[in-house]
């Protein structure tokens, strides 16, 4: 399938293999924040929570930071935010940087996503485009950005993207692609293809010789672990930080790796691998002066609204048990 939107720029493509690299960095206590999608409330909440952590962690802000805040204050809000972290490129910078404009908003959806998704996505990124002109500095260090990033938590490779391992806007890490399908999953996100088996995702390890996958993009938050030659290896979506993820909550997710062993108190399914400690954390940001901000900018009759304003006040159907995958657990289980 191809049209803006649908489309997988060249530009998007790398290899497993590319994360093999050299890390750009070491931390105790990383935090992966996928899809804040131009929720400056969002940057906060995440800021507070790590203000509560034993040590500093590390942020890294894995694309998709900016999308629905086309008011030029909120666009500055989250720029100047994340320019204070390691960043990688998502679909929606990179269509900010890019000549390319047959991408669309580059999300290369699948042909089970409607079109009606599509849509109003490439037309968000439209609008979105137009903020971002009057910004010039931060468009040249955006297009700078990496594609991934390979950074250890505690000496454990750990491998950051936006999509999956082979594409910057790859779906292949989508909750509803991974194998053991999840029928429920499968069937309200209309999913068709073929899905991603455990053997893929083991290649993927062994080819890019790393132990954790973070990603994000996908939009349905879970975690997954696999297991090979006794080793345990992990495969972390966090769904969206600055979007309502689960049936009944309202708040973001982001993915927590550490040193430190104890559970986060807060922490919503988490595993212990290998001496690594994994959790998805909320992401509690005011949903108040966030749902304000989102109708001030994107009101009824706008695409902002026609595609976003029932996950933001709604959320979704997904229970948070469908997003504990293999051995990663709910706390007290
Ligand atoms: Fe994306």
């Amino acid at each position: 399938m191809s049209g803006p939107g649908r489309s997988c720029p060249l530009a998007y493509r790398y290899r497993a293999e590319d994360l093999a690299g050299p890390v750009a960095f070491e931390a105790a206590t990383l935090y992966v924040v996928g899809g804040l999608y131009g929720n400056p409330w969002a940057l906060d909440a995440v800021r507070e929570r790590a203000a509560a952590e034993p040590t500093p962690p590390e942020f890294v802000f894995n694309g998709d930071f900016h999308y629905l805040d086309a008011d030029p204050a909120d666009f500055r809000t989250v720029a100047d935010g994340v320019a204070a972290h390691h960043a990688t490129l998502g679909n929606v910078e990179y269509a900010l940087t890019a000549d390319d404009a047959e991408a669309g908003c580059g999300c290369d959806y699948p042909g089970y996503v409607s079109d009606s998704v599509v849509a109003d996505s490439n037309a968000v990124v439209g609008r979105l485009r137009a903020t971002a002109a009057a910004h010039p500095e931060h468009l040249a260090r955006l297009a700078d950005l990496p594609r991934h990033l390979t950074v250890t938590v505690g000496g454990r490779r750990v491998a950051v993207v936006h999509g999956d391992p082979e594409s910057l806007a790859g779906w292949k890490l989508a909750l509803e692609a991974v194998e053991p399908g999840d029928p429920t999953v499968r069937a309200r996100t209309g999913w068709s293809g073929t899905p991603t088996g455990t053997d893929q995702i083991l290649d993927w390890f062994s080819r890019a010789e790393i132990d954790v996958i973070c990603c994000t993009h996908t939009g349905l938050p879970y975690a997954q672990d696999h297991h090979r030659a006794g080793r345990r290896h992990l495969v972390a979506n966090n769904g969206s930080a600055g979007l309502p993820n689960f049936t009944g909550r309202r708040h973001g997710v982001i993915t927590r790796l550490s040193t430190h062993a104890d559970p986060p108190a807060d922490g919503l399914y988490g595993l212990e691998l290998n001496g690594l400690r994994f959790d998805a954390l909320p992401v509690d940001f005011d949903t108040e002066r966030w749902t304000a901000a989102f109708l001030g900018t994107w009101p009824p009759g706008t695409p902002g609204h026609h595609g976003y304003h029932s996950r933001i006040s709604d959320s979704t159907w997904l229970r948070i048990e469908q997003a504990a995958r293999g051995g990663v657990r709910l706390p007290g289980n």
